[in-house]
């Protein structure tokens, strides 16, 4: 039977790789369905020498580890970014690629780089202006144009970082989060005392300065969409399940790492006329294929994305984010059942034809 593994990060609390247990123990059972043996395994189960690992399969209600050789193919579902167990799974990833083993998706790099490669593609036309934050001079033409900027680091998670900045009468006003996901706000009333904030906020790491979108609110929080893209059993992209986030009061920011809550989608569009509503649905789709399609062609070979979109109080969509590893806990919780259980079969279905061709 062709195998599919699953790498993810060593966690030293739990002393396995299944931090993300539950998604794992689904993948598995749905390998079972489809004739693909999943198993789990962090690059510390790898045996180079003798080309086997260590892994984790789920039999009978429990985990169990056992050797098993080099997978057919490897779906990288590290989510500890910028630690150590980071960089020894891409090391990894690297090192079984060159033993002949092959890369379900790739990790996207940063918000800039991805921006920079979606430009000149047909996905522009929802790409809010963006430029890498160079100090004062950077923020202020964007402000200047369109009344309202974000800045937030080029490689961050959570909404942690990002600032909203736009005028209060005279003065500027930041509403931000801090690196450690803190709702905050501040005014400063000379454009100079702004700059010096900003250059400390900013020090030691990338920033993009992005047109701020007056997003749709809902009970007066920030909310925005959150679309699930993958190929299907037949290799084709799907725009699989979409829903709403809403910020906790008083947030720039929607994540639900950082607070934020899920709606379903219907309540998020709510304050848009019927028609628009239709066509908001419609062009989400067709912003989704487009999309996916320009970032695997700029980056490589892909099996899902979560896209960040934003919703424009005159219907107009945004594109925010690209995620290459995008978390799936919103569809449970807004009662999506299909949309939950189609996101965790897609890749494993997906897998499963590759290993057929
Ligand atoms: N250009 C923007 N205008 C208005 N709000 C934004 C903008 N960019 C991001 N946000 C808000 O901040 C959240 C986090 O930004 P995002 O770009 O997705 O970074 P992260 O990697 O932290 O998730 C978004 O989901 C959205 O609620
Ligand atoms: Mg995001």
């Amino acid at each position: 039977m062709p195998s599919l593994g699953i790498l993810s990060c060593y966690s030293v609390r739990r002393g396995n790789p299944l931090s993300q247990a539950d998604l794992f123990r689904q993948y598995c059972e749905v390998g079972r369905r489809v004739g693909l043996d999943v198993f789990v395994f962090s690059p510390r189960d790898i045996d180079w020498h003798r080309r086997r690992i260590a892994g984790y399969v789920w039999e009978g209600g429990r985990w169990r580890q056992t050797p098993v050789p080099f997978p057919d193919l490897v779906m990288d579902r590290c989510r500890c970014l910028g630690t150590e167990e980071m960089r020894r799974t891409r090391v990894a990833l690297r090192t079984l690629r060159r033993h002949g083993v092959r890369l379900l998706g790739v990790a996207l790099p940063g918000k800039w780089p991805v921006y920079r490669r979606l430009v000149g593609t047909p996905a522009v036309r929802w790409l809010p202006e963006t430029v890498l934050y160079t100090g004062w001079a950077s923020v202020e033409s964007l402000l200047a144009r369109h009344g309202c900027v974000v800045i937030k680091p080029s490689v961050g998670t959570a909404g942690a970082g990002l600032l909203l900045i736009d005028r209060d009468g005279g003065r500027l006003r930041i509403r931000g989060r801090t690196m450690r996901n803190g709702v905050f706000y501040r005014l400063f009333s000379r454009a100079r005392d702004a700059a010096v904030f900003l250059d400390r906020w900013t020090e030691g790491r990338r920033f993009v300065v992005q047109q701020g979108i007056d997003l749709l609110m809902e009970g007066g929080r920030v909310a925005d969409v959150r679309a699930f893209v993958q190929k299907n059993a037949s290799g084709a992209w799907e725009l699989v399940a979409a829903g709403g986030r809403v910020g906790p009061r008083g947030s720039a920011t929607s994540n639900l790492h950082g607070g934020g809550r899920g709606v379903p989608l219907a309540v998020l569009l709510e304050p848009l006329d019927a028609p628009v509503r239709a066509r908001v649905r419609a062009e989400l789709r067709e912003l989704a294929l487009t999309v996916a399609r320009a970032v695997e062609a700029a980056f490589g070979p892909l099996f899902e994305l979560g896209l960040d979109v934003g919703i424009d109080r005159a219907g107009r969509l945004w594109l925010l984010e690209v995620n290459s590893k995008p978390g799936r806990a919103l569809f449970a919780r807004i009662g999506d059942r299909a949309g939950a259980r189609a996101v965790v079969e897609n890749p494993i279905r997906y897998a499963a034809r590759l290993c057929r061709r």
